[in-house]
């Protein structure tokens, strides 16, 4: 049997990816292994949302040269939104001639057609669409949890915020129909999971491009109905298209988990509207206080991006202003990167690096003051937890996720992993809950 290998970098959209990969590959009577050595077939799913994310693809690539001298049969492949990018893939067939196949995000279902004609094949094959197609069902999928899984609800984005290379590699906005969504959680309930994300790059938008329109609300409380069925989460949400109708969702759809990731990007209006955002920090800050009186004890997390081009000082405090009066439970803070093609890099006054890693820091220090407050503020409270695992640092532990999305670590015995728990909270630290069984 041949044996295949994928590591994934980027969002959830990409691990959701890589997982149809695995299981169109199954289907071609592949098993997976988790040893490059070993791996007859090795596909590498990129991501370019910041440069970083693409240095590390081209270091991890160079490194598969010396094992494909030792195994002239294995193949290696190359797939994801760094493929959807034209001078990227020049790059690599310059720099990197011993890949066998390249392809991208618009034609991931042909996958075995591809890999099928590359084994027939001495030279390389790169077929990329510039455009989406039809959005494609029924890509057999295996997933990395049996216990929680996530659902495409929908495709693409159209918001073009001017920093961000996502639209350019997965096109425009398309959303799939509700009774193939509902159809696969059904299946999935069946099969044992308990909880499902919803993904899309702007879920508020869902339903916009269907015959029948219905919006993001609606498909919620219909998800909500699936029995069987114990947590619903979605990724992620724009502010600009937060409606009053979602926030009574979340608070009236008894699966929906207290928790919404709402990315807030900058504190400053005038780096907001540079960015194409579309809110102001008055409507985002209202629509976190409309959040929190439908749901009081949600969780709030973020994500945002110091040193956009022309970030002062004051626009910088700003960020620290809002990031200090929201008070979020989490956050993705991100260097800003120049991505070739968006419209931000052609800004005049980037910011320089110096600053942009002094104001990071500051970020920092501000932000993980909210989180540790957060999770002290959980001391002695009893939740709910889905038993994921066990802790990455200490086998004999438990890792469980409340339903706010925060790991909790705890004592207990293997067998309830993939089940439901009480947990107290007995030690809350500044980065992680520790808590007993109850
Ligand atoms: N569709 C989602 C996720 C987009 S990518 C959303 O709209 O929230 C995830 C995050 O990466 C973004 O929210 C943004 O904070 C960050 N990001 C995107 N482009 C970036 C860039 N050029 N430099 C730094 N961070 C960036
Ligand atoms: Fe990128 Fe903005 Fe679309 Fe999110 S909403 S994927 S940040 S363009
Ligand atoms: Fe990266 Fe593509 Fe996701 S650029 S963040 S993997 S949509």
């Amino acid at each position: 049997m041949k044996k295949y290998y994928i590591e994934t970098w980027g969002c959830q959209m990409n691990e959701h990816d890589s997982e149809k990969l695995a299981g169109m590959l199954s289907n071609m009577g592949y098993t997976s292994c988790d040893n490059k050595k070993e791996a007859d077939l090795i596909i590498f799913n990129t991501c370019c949302v910041r440069e970083n994310a693409e240095l590390k693809v081209y270091g991890n690539l160079g490194q598969l040269k010396p094992l494909k001298k030792n195994n002239p049969d294995l193949i290696i492949a190359v797939c994801g939104c760094m493929m959807q990018q034209s001078h990227i893939v020049e790059y690599i067939k310059k720099k990197y001639p011993f890949v066998d196949l390249i392809f991208g995000t618009h034609n991931l279902h042909n996958f075995p057609v591809l890999l099928a004609n590359c084994r027939q094949s001495d030279n390389m094959i790169v077929e990329i669409w510039d455009r989406e197609g039809e959005i494609v069902e029924g890509i057999p999928v295996i997933r990395k949890y049996g216990i929680k899984s996530f659902v495409n609800i929908m495709y693409g984005c159209n918001n073009f915020c001017t920093y961000c290379i996502v639209p350019y590699t997965r096109g425009r906005e398309r959303s799939r129909k509700p009774d193939d969504i509902l159809n696969e959680i059904k299946n999935l309930v069946a099969n044992g999971t308990v909880e499902v994300t919803l993904l899309g790059q702007n879920v508020n938008s869902y339903g916009k491009t269907l015959d029948n329109p219905i919006d993001f609300a609606d498909l919620l409380y219909q998800i909500n109905e699936i029995e069987g069925l114990r947590r619903i989460r979605f990724m992620t949400s724009h502010p600009k298209d937060v409606s009053p109708k979602l926030i009574r969702a979340l608070k009236e759809c008894d699966k929906l988990c207290e928790h919404i990731h709402l990315p807030v990007q900058a504190g400053s209006n005038r780096v907001l509207e540079k960015m194409n955002r579309k809110y102001t920090r008055e409507k985002y800050l209202k629509l976190i206080e409309e959040i929190r009186k439908a749901v009081p004890d949600i969780s709030i997390t973020t994500d945002i991006i110091v040193g956009f081009p022309g970030e002062t000082e004051e626009d910088f405090k700003e960020t620290l202003d809002l990031v200090e009066k929201v008070g979020y439970d989490n956050a993705f803070t991100f260097i800003y990167s120049i991505r070739k093609g968006t419209p931000a890099a052609n800004m005049k006054e980037q910011v320089p690096d110096e600053i942009k890693h002094e104001r990071f820091n500051r970020l920092l220090e501000v932000l993980h003051k909210s989180v540790k407050e957060k999770n002290h503020a959980l001391k002695n409270k009893v939740l709910e937890v889905l038993i994921e695992g066990t802790s990455k640092n200490d086998d004999n532990i438990l890792m469980g996720r409340t339903r706010t999305n925060k790991v909790v670590n705890f004592k207990g015995p293997k067998e309830l992993i993939g089940k439901f728990a009480h947990v107290k909270i007995t030690e809350p630290k500044n980065f992680s809950l520790y808590g007993e069984l109850i």
